[in-house]
């Protein structure tokens, strides 16, 4: 079919990875990825996706190749659905001509990073959709609420170094922004692969669970004083208080998954956390944080994190560190 494709315009688009150091964990709206709480998070340069995207002439052709290959079918039908939820919002109709496509994604964030694509990807995914579609003045808050239509966390990789979103009740409201685009804070995020695992409760049905636990309240309530107090960390440069922010949320997170009857910690995420407060008990500041998977994350000053990772492989030969400092913003277009 592609070999009759006329191919029509072509949009390009590079947004990097982000970890969230007060995290996202509960929708308020589960069709626009409303959270309840606001979340705050660090763009990584080491980490980011690139995305082409040819609208073609013909409707029913559809492709999505992923690192060069067919993307797997799960990934493609999740694509597709964003796709078509994109060109409604612009008024393009979702059978009318031009509306085929020819989505390219490079990912460079290998699954052995421990960390994930799915931020960058969303992101990346709006910049080339909005591109390719001749949105020319399109502003990076819209591109946020694009980019949150495929994944809440992708909202945030729109913007560089520290970004902060906003939770917002609506569609409008609902938007990433940075707080520092360049921060001068030595700060690097490291991720500890211990496992190989996929992880086995999407981040959708493990919000969805903890939303009915009766700690749900009380951990909504802690984010947006977490978001608070991060910001003023962040605006005094001051690492060990935006460390410690992140590791209670990251903490109180999952502490709360285990009280609705599921955790994605592992007996090596707990060994490889507990050493982390140990080694900062014995005076090497440092902290952990953990998404919904099993790889625990370290925040370290840079003059630090050649300590911790020595301290990681002697107790762990087994386990791989790859670390980043800060990303860039979104870029867009062919430059
Ligand atoms: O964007 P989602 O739906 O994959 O959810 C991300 C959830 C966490 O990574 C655990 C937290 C966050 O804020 O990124």
């Amino acid at each position: 079919a592609l070999a009759h494709a006329v191919p029509g315009r072509i949009g390009m688009a590079c947004a990097h990875a982000n970890v969230a150091l007060v995290k996202y964990w509960g929708k308020r709206d589960e069709r626009l990825h409303i959270p309840w709480a606001s979340s705050i998070s660090m763009t990584l340069g080491n980490y980011w996706t690139t995305t082409r995207f040819t609208t073609l002439a013909n409707p029913s052709c559809r492709v999505f190749l992923l690192d060069g290959q067919p993307a797997p079918a799960a990934a493609a039908r999740r694509v597709a659905h964003v796709i078509s939820v994109l060109r409604e919002r612009y008024g393009l109709p979702t059978n009318s001509e031009n509306s085929g496509y020819f989505l390219e994604s490079w990912n460079h964030v290998p699954v052995s990073s421990g960390f994930a694509s799915s931020a960058s990807g969303f992101a990346a995914l709006a910049g080339a959709f909005a591109d390719a579609s001749g949105l020319k003045n399109i502003g990076h808050r819209e591109l946020s609420r694009l980019a949150r239509l495929g994944s809440g966390s992708a909202s945030r990789s729109i913007d560089g170094g520290f970004v902060e979103w906003h939770a917002g009740t609506t569609d409008t409201s609902s938007y990433a922004e940075p707080l520092n685009k360049h921060p001068t804070v030595n700060l690097r995020m490291m991720s500890v692969m211990i496992s190989n695992t996929r992880k086995e409760i999407s981040s959708t049905e493990g919000m969805r669970r903890c939303a009915r636990s009766p700690y749900f309240s009380v951990w909504i309530r802690q984010c947006e004083d977490a978001c608070r107090q991060m910001r003023q960390a962040i605006a005094k440069n001051d690492i060990r208080t935006i460390g410690s922010i992140a590791e209670d949320n990251a903490r109180q997170m999952h502490a709360m998954t285990l009280c609705a009857g599921f955790t994605y910690f592992t007996p090596g995420t707990l060994a490889i956390t507990q050493l982390i407060e140990q080694l900062r008990a014995d005076g090497l500041e440092c902290f952990w944080t953990c998404d919904a998977g099993a790889n625990p994350k370290i925040l370290v000053d840079a003059s630090n994190e050649n300590q911790v990772a020595a301290a990681i492989a002697e107790r762990f030969p087994q386990a791989r560190c790859k670390s980043s400092g800060f990303g860039p913003g979104i870029a867009i277009g062919h430059d």
